[in-house]
């Protein structure tokens, strides 16, 4: 089975955790366009979504899901979405989309955050992805010499701009043996929109797509 099919089952198994007469918040990326997919099936029985990048919303749109905006919401249900690697906490990196921000926007201010993945994306320590940081574009140059300073080698994402006009930095070679504290080192430096880090809001449940099935496991925290 190829990764994409393993994907495709961890988006529908997804469907078991919405709940009727909500608005669902989405993620963005291989994954979720699958999560999309299954989701229109049940369309009827939900209000619509919020999405976290223009991508998503086409999609979403595309199938006939309306998408409200977010600023009119203090509080979500239920958020969908996939990360780039996950730990056994659920602590994730994500930002492989350029969509950290406004994902951990919609993850932070949601119940429960479901994380789809394929079983690739499981790790026992984070940072052999590396790590994407979303930045004002005019703190480049600083940013990048404060992640070397941490052990990083951060590199600029060409060709990108995020949907908030700004730019990433992608950190290599990072060994990140405690996620919290280096969320919160790297977020306070000026010009960092966003870390990819996920550790103080990981996530709730995560299913995960193997060969065998759905592995379903649950955060204890
Ligand atoms: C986008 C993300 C995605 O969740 C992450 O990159 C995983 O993507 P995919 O489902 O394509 O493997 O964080 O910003």
């Amino acid at each position: 089975m190829n990764l994409n099919e393993l994907k495709k089952k961890a988006a529908w198994a997804a469907l078991d955790y919405i709940h009727p007469d909500t608005v669902i918040g989405v993620g963005t990326g291989t994954t979720i366009f699958y999560f999309i997919e299954a989701l229109s099936t049940i369309k009827h029985l939900i209000y619509g979504a919020v999405s976290s990048s223009n991508s998503s919303t086409l999609l979403l749109q595309k199938q006939g899901i309306e998408v409200f905006d977010l600023k009119n919401f203090s509080s979500l249900r239920v958020y969908v979405d996939s990360a780039d690697e996950i730990n056994n906490h659920m602590q994730m990196i994500k930002g492989g989309g350029a969509a950290l921000t406004r994902e951990k926007i919609i993850a932070t201010m949601s119940k429960k955050f479901i994380c789809i993945i394929d079983n690739s994306k499981s790790v026992d320590v984070l940072g052999n992805f590396p790590l994407p940081i979303e930045i004002i574009p005019m703190a480049l140059s600083y940013v990048s010499k404060e992640i070397i300073k941490i052990g990083g080698n951060p590199r600029y994402r060409k060709n990108v701009i995020t949907d908030n006009g700004n730019i990433i930095i992608d950190v290599h070679d990072l060994y990140i043996t405690d996620p919290i504290s280096m969320e919160k080192k790297i977020n306070s430096l000026p010009g960092v929109v966003t870390v990819g880090l996920f550790a103080s809001r990981s996530a709730d449940v995560l299913l995960i797509g193997t060969k065998n099935g759905i592995k379903t496991i649950k955060n204890s925290k």
